[in-house]
């Protein structure tokens, strides 16, 4: 048998733990939720799901993987005496591959997007134009199909490379690169007149915009923002090294994926502001209102260099999507190659294959497709639904069940402090809350939203 392999590093390690974490969900989800539920308010409560939940649930996986040495089936599998624990991985699998279903279908615009700023099609496009131009794009047939299978034929390409020359490599170089992106763009989003009232709209807690609904979404944002709930962590986990500290490893990946998200923030809102955009754009905001923005920082209002600039921040969205697709396309190959070590190409290919089909569906439905409905909505929304409402927490709760109640407490406390040569004295708070607080919150979570999508 081919000799299974790891990440050569703790920084290799992190950079693609990060790598995975830090995607659409940091650059295009968080601002614009932050903003709509009231702010620094839902910030406050999102910090506390982040550190609180969302960590140790990362810590939990990477566990259940570096302990089993094994993807989400085999790893339940092994570490427990009931074989049905296997479906809490199966279940994990399936959440991955119709997240990355989806995830393709927004990365293909965010690809098509670099593509349209590089060319100079953006430039110039008044806000009508831009939403009809956005409109017109995601709604036709075929454009969209190829940006998508570009995107993932580069993600399957880093796969085809391996976990260590493929993923850990271009995750160390990426990561860095789209740091200094981010910083560039947050500076020059800072430093235009106004900005202040952007920095404000984000940083300002309002209490009273923070509803029940909105303290949910944080919960929700947490978990997909750290990659959490779906076993892509419990496969990162396999590959960690054996000496590492997983809480070090963990707490770095946490406050990696939350700076960026407050920069991208910090990138956006006070350049909507500054521009004079509607900070409350929803799911549009980065395709249609921020090429308006980047359109009004041209020459001629004083305002250089805004194609530039909007070919940084589509290539930065790109780069944050595609590390992360990496990992979830990661998910299903290694499976694959529990079986068939030596097939990894074989799988990659075979597996894109599929998932092609269901992104090129997803993207059908807002267009060509928008008749075919399943409970009357899209396909897209459909699978939207079902991933942001019943399937996540589902997979995180039995994550948390799994390490609370099923795995032996020795055998978590020999994993986290390297078969005893590490200090532990956070274990009694870890396991607390693995035990009692996560679940509980990830119950609360999905009965409250199952019944509101009931209604
Ligand atoms: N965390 C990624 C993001 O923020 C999305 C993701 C979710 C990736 C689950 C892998 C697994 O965009």
């Amino acid at each position: 048998m081919a000799e299974k392999q790891g990440f050569t590093s703790s920084f290799g390690a992190i950079a693609a733990a990060v790598g995975s974490a830090v995607g659409l969900g940091n650059i295009w989800r968080f601002p614009y939720i932050c903003g709509q539920y009231g702010g620094g308010a839902f910030l406050l409560v999102y910090l506390i799901f982040v550190f609180l939940i969302g960590m140790l649930l990362m810590l939990s996986e990477f566990i259940i993987g570096r302990r089993s040495q094994h993807s989400p089936i085999f790893a339940y599998e092994s570490l427990s005496p009931h074989k049905a624990w296997r479906y809490a991985g199966l279940l994990g699998l399936i959440t991955c591959f119709l997240i990355l279903g989806l995830y393709l279908v927004i990365s293909g615009w965010t690809t098509n997007y670099v593509f349209d700023s590089i060319t100079g099609h953006l430039a110039g496009l008044s806000p009508d134009q831009l939403d009809s131009h956005f409109a017109s794009f995601s709604s036709s047939a075929l454009r969209p199909i190829i940006f998508i299978a570009i995107f993932l034929a580069l993600t399957a390409l880093v796969i085809i490379g391996g976990v260590q020359k493929g993923i850990e490599k271009v995750s160390k170089i990426l990561m860095p690169v789209l740091v200094v992106l981010l910083a560039i763009l947050c500076v020059r989003s800072v430093t235009l007149p106004g900005a202040s009232a952007g920095l404000e709209y984000l940083f300002r807690p309002d209490f009273s915009k923070l509803t029940g609904e909105g303290i949910l979404a944080a919960l929700g944002q947490a978990l997909f923002s750290l990659s959490v709930g779906m076993g892509v962590m419990i496969v990162y986990g396999s590959y960690i090294p054996n000496n590492d500290n997983l809480l070090k490893t963990s707490l770095w990946i946490t406050v990696c994926d939350t700076l960026i998200a407050i920069l991208a923030g910090i990138a956006i809102f006070p350049a909507v502001f500054a521009c004079g955009q509607d900070p409350a754009g929803g799911p549009g905001l980065v395709f249609k209102i921020l090429p308006a923005v980047f359109n009004s920082m041209n020459p001629e209002s004083g305002l250089p260099f805004g194609t530039i600039f909007a070919s940084l921040f589509f290539i930065l969205l790109t780069i944050a999507a595609l590390t992360s697709s990496i990992s979830l396309l990661e998910a299903q190959v290694a499976w694959g190659s529990e079986y068939h070590p030596k097939h990894r190409t074989r799988h990659t290919l075979i597996l894109s294959a599929i998932v092609l089909a269901i992104a090129a569906f997803c993207s059908l439905s807002n267009g060509v497709l928008s008749h075919l409905k399943v409970a009357g909505s899209t396909i897209f929304d459909l699978i939207d639904h079902i991933n942001s409402i019943y399937l996540p927490p589902l997979c995180a709760l039995l994550t948390v069940l799994f390490t609370g109640w099923v795995m032996p407490k020795s055998d978590i406390r020999d994993e986290l402090s390297n078969h005893g040569s590490l200090r532990i004295s956070y274990f009694g708070i870890y396991y607390f809350i693995i035990r009692y607080i996560a679940p509980l919150a990830l119950l609360v979570v999905l009965v409250t939203g199952i019944i509101n999508s009931l209604h």
